[in-house]
């Protein structure tokens, strides 16, 4: 190749990265999904079952990425449905923008529903686009492929594959090369971001993501205020790092809570003045405020915009299915919605049988409820964690109930007694943590002192504060001694005991209701004993620590500290529990009523 030739080549390349579009189907796809009757009501409804009868599973995004079929329907028509025009009631525009979100329907908090449509406004589109294969061989495969398409999740609560980063890579770069019925070509990744066409900055409000063409993750602002690249490498160092407090926290709340309003939502347990204070809803908030780092997913009513919304809600899904299954005569009592929404104000009444509007459950205006959306079947998908596998004759619950302990279990006290049991030759519980993040926690030591008689105590900082307290999401940090200096670090800080993100807004739900969250500090206090910065985590050295070397901020979503006077009805206790060891890896630990301990705030 000659310079000229060369260069006219890396010319043309540039071109079409800057200027990828979606996959051309060389069909015309405003007119192919355009609707026949726009004013037809959306129904939502059951996914058919896979050709042998079983109902098809939703995937781990890698394992989509693993089979060559089923990932280039799900990329090729999540292209397709980013194309669709944003007029169009069933565009992707409209649905993210569907913020739906009545605070006690099962499968709907922050929008579980909208999930639920994309998945079947893709599958429907995964079933076009496999039709359009003029090759018979490659069209049928891809046809298998579309029969039992389901929406993937991303699961934020395990550590990635050796060698593999924890954010997946599928949703780092911005152009992908794509192959589909019209050969093979360079697009805009889909995962990336959406593309907004055309961009409605007053419909988005916030400076200065109103102004950006796409949806943004740890958007870099010091290289451009106008279209500042994603930095998709910052996300995942951040979700890393608080990977173990959400295997902490997911632990918890798998073993140890039974009721379905403490378990769903942030609202109920201040509501009711409950000790148990975390919630699905919780946690899952911390996914979007790392997700988003001042990006779209940290904004409530834009993160629905961003793709990782919906692997993310999938998850969060996922998560809601498991807890069911060990818990499954718990269900939701009617309650006082904590917050306004969509369609229900604030202080009315509501139960499993409120319609959830707007989504429609047949054509003659029958509006979902929660009773009728209480399983994932009755929507045409299952997860594998909870079904029946052929193969297994183990029950689903009790393989789930071993499964969690050894994924989200194994920092656990609870779970350090079994493994050293397991391994005999380890009389002390010396156990090297290995789990979470590898490499990167040092090995924890469990006193026998910390295990006697079969109890241990678990510590957990409780922390509520009123729904909107700052204009925008916050982070809630505690410190092991001073925290550092520069607010930047503090989610990385060695002496980070834990943390919790409040994702909201002002003006959400007024400002006497409350959510809440935790965060959990028995792993942090084993180390610190591993240490020997205290003696062990009985109540006696840990309260005394706790009093002299505990410290907590406030930090906003673009990082500055924030005077804890200022965040409206800001509480934050430290309680204690005992629970008892499990016999064997198919129990989980048995929690007692826990005990305020101290007031960090109030
Ligand atoms: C049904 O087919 C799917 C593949 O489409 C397969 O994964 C599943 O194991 C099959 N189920 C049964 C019960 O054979
Ligand atoms: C059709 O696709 C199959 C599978 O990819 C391939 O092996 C075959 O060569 C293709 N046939 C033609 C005529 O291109
Ligand atoms: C991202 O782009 C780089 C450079 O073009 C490429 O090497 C890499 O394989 C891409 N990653 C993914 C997941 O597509
Ligand atoms: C944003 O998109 C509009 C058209 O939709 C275009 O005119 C404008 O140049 C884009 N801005 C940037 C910074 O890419
Ligand atoms: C919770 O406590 C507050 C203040 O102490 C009280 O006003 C309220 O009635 C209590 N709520 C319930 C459900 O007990
Ligand atoms: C649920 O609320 C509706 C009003 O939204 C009411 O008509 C119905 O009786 C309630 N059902 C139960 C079981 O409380």
């Amino acid at each position: 190749m000659d310079w000229l030739t060369r260069l006219a080549w890396i010319l043309n390349l540039v071109v079409l990265l800057v200027s990828a579009r979606d996959y051309d189907f060389g069909v015309d796809v405003i007119s192919l999904t355009r609707r026949q009757d726009p004013n037809a009501p959306i129904v939502v409804g059951r996914l058919p079952s896979a050709s042998n009868g079983s109902t098809p599973l939703r995937l781990e995004i890698r394992n989509v990425k693993a089979d060559k079929y089923r990932w280039d329907l799900y990329i090729l028509a999540l292209s397709m449905f980013q194309a669709v025009s944003q007029d169009d009631p069933l565009s992707y525009y409209q649905v993210a923008g569907e913020q739906s979100v009545p605070a006690q329907a099962a499968r709907t908090f922050c929008g579980q529903e909208d999930d639920f449509v994309s998945q079947q406004e893709l599958h429907k589109l995964a079933g076009a686009i496999a039709d359009m294969f003029s090759n018979a061989t490659e069209r049928s495969l891809y046809k298998q492929a579309a029969s039992d398409f389901r929406i993937p999740y991303w699961d934020w609560a395990s550590p990635a594959p050796e060698g593999q980063s924890h954010f997946p890579d599928v949703f780092w770069n911005s152009t992908m090369i794509q192959y589909g019925p019209n050969g093979v070509q360079v697009i805009r990744n889909p995962l990336y971001s959406y593309s907004f066409h055309p961009l409605d900055g007053d419909a988005l409000i916030w400076p200065p993501l109103r102004s950006w063409n796409e949806t943004k993750r740890a958007p870099n602002t010091e290289i451009s205020q106008v279209e500042p690249p994603s930095m998709n490498d910052q996300v995942s160092a951040a979700l890393l790092a608080r990977l173990p407090e959400i295997q902490q926290r997911l632990y918890i709340l798998f073993s140890s809570y039974h009721e379905f309003d403490s378990f769903s939502n942030k609202n109920y347990a201040s509501l009711q003045n409950l000790s148990h204070l975390d919630s699905i809803e919780a946690v899952h908030d911390v996914i979007h405020i790392y997700g988003g780092s001042r990006g779209h997913m940290t904004y409530v009513p834009l993160s629905s915009f961003d793709p990782l919304f919906f692997l993310h809600h999938a998850m969060t899904d996922r998560l809601i299915s498991m807890w069911q299954l060990l818990n499954p005569s718990a269900w939701m009592t009617p309650q006082i919605s904590g917050e306004t929404t969509y369609t229900a104000l604030k202080g009315t009444m509501q139960n499993s049988s409120t319609p959830l509007t707007p989504f429609m459950s047949s054509a003659d205006g029958t509006f979902w409820d929660s009773d009728m959306s209480r399983t994932t079947e009755v929507f045409g998908y299952a997860y594998g964690d909870t079904s029946y596998l052929p193969g297994h004759s183990e029950s689903p619950r009790n393989k789930l109930i071993r499964k969690i302990n050894r994924w989200l279990g194994q920092n656990s006290p609870a779970m350090v007694r079994i493994k050293s049991q397991a391994q005999q030759r380890r009389p002390s519980g010396v156990w090297k943590g290995s789990a979470g993040v590898k490499g990167s926690q040092p090995s924890l030591k469990v006193d026998a002192s910390d295990v006697a008689d079969d109890h241990y105590t678990e510590w957990i900082a409780n922390v509520h504060v009123n729904h909107g307290a700052l204009d925008g999401s916050f982070s809630i940090y505690l410190f092991a001694g001073k925290p550092p200096d520069d607010v930047g670090t503090w989610a990385f800080a060695p002496n980070l005991m834990g943390s919790v993100g409040i994702f909201t807004m002002s003006g959400m739900g007024g400002h006497q209701s409350k959510m809440s969250g935790t965060v959990p500090l028995t792993m942090a206090l084993m180390r610190l004993a591993d240490l020997g910065a205290i003696r062990d985590i009985e109540a006696n050295s840990v309260v005394a620590f706790l009093q002299s070397r505990l410290h907590f901020r406030v930090a906003s979503i673009d990082n500055k500290e924030v005077d804890p006077s200022l965040v409206a009805g800001l509480f934050i206790g430290i309680s204690s529990t005992r629970v008892k060891l499990p016999k064997s890896e198919s129990e989980f630990p048995e929690w007692g009523q826990p005990m305020l301990r101290s007031v960090l705030w109030e």
